[in-house]
């Protein structure tokens, strides 16, 4: 019988790593007790300096696609300063059982899913619907200092990124790759769909406001800006160029090569680009040797 005992005692520790990997990467909180190693070395747990949700507006057909985007986030490092970044798939209403099925399939293993109440079918006001539905879907003691909405053809340098919004503002703020392409100046034009990011006061502001409410129709990054222009928000602004951009070759003055200190990189419509970028900024490079595969 030792064998299958052995057999069972693997396979129990293999779920829990696989658990706690994807509990911890998915879900990044250094310094806070849900990650033991850390709160064994911390006793006292230190206050969470920045809490961000990325939210990356997507449909139930790319089940694909999350795949590959959970793999691209969960094997991304963590922040050195004590911080929670939730990185969640936000879809509109299933529209069949066999949805509801599988989607509560992703739930069960992944829990990273926001179903808004929207038809995802419809061309425009989704972005709408994703900011104003988020204070009531989290609550005063869940809510988050940003919110960021990105699209599931953009790879997201978690680090860079949070680096970066660290020293911004925490109210009153949008924060992006400014449109047009060649312009540096934040306050004409607006935040890029490739992935903006607006404090949670801005964030209340639009589920309250009339403005927004008013204005749904068009292209949502565009529109985004055109409320805060109207509502005379967004005091505070920073374009994170060169950082943020489309791949190379895709897309114009918008488009340059790969940089290392890439926060976003997008129009990443095939398998080739995430390829080259993953190879660029050295994804696996953690990779040991084992008996088990070999890689040359
Ligand atoms: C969902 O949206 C529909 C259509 O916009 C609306 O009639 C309904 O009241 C909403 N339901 C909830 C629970 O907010
Ligand atoms: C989405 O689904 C909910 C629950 O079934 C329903 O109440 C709501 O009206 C739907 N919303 C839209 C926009 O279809
Ligand atoms: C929004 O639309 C409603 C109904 O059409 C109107 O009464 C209201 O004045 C509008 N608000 C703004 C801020 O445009
Ligand atoms: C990837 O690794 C190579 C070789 O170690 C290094 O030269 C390069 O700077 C790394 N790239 C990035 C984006 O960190």
């Amino acid at each position: 019988m030792w064998p299958q005992r052995l057999l069972l005692a693997a396979l129990l520790s293999l779920t829990i790593l696989l658990t706690s990997i994807f509990f911890f990467t998915l879900h990044y909180s250094p310094g806070s007790s849900l990650h033991s190693s850390e709160s064994s070395q911390e006793l006292v747990p230190q206050p969470t300096e920045l809490r961000l949700l990325i939210g990356i507006l997507t449909r139930f057909g790319t089940i694909d696609r999350r795949h590959l985007l959970r793999l691209a986030y969960s094997v991304q490092p963590s922040p050195t300063f004590p911080a929670v970044i939730d990185v969640r798939f936000v879809l509109c209403n299933l529209t069949s059982s066999d949805q509801r099925l599988l989607v509560s399939l992703e739930i069960l293993r992944f829990n990273d899913i926001i179903i808004l109440n929207c038809s995802e079918n419809m061309n425009s006001g989704k972005t709408y619907s994703y900011f104003s539905q988020l204070p009531a879907i989290f609550p005063d003691t869940e809510k988050y200092d940003y919110v960021m909405k990105t699209d599931d053809d953009t790879y997201i340098r978690v680090l860079p990124l949070v680096s970066s919004l660290r020293a911004r503002p925490r109210h009153d703020l949008y924060y992006g790759f400014v449109v047009p392409c060649m312009s540096m100046d934040p306050f004409k034009g607006y935040m890029s769909g490739m992935g903006f990011v607006l404090s949670w006061d801005l964030v209340e502001w639009i589920r309250e406001s009339e403005i927004p409410k008013n204005n749904t129709m068009g292209p949502e990054d565009k529109v985004v800006g055109e409320w805060l222009r109207l509502g005379s928000k967004g005091k505070n602004r920073w374009c994170e160029k060169p950082g943020m951009y489309d791949y190379p070759g895709t897309n114009g003055r918008c488009s340059h090569g790969l940089i290392e200190e890439t926060v976003a990189v997008h129009r990443l419509k095939r398998m080739d680009m995430w390829v080259r970028v993953f190879e660029y900024f050295n994804v696996t490079k953690g990779v040991k040797p084992s008996r088990m595969y070999h890689l040359d």
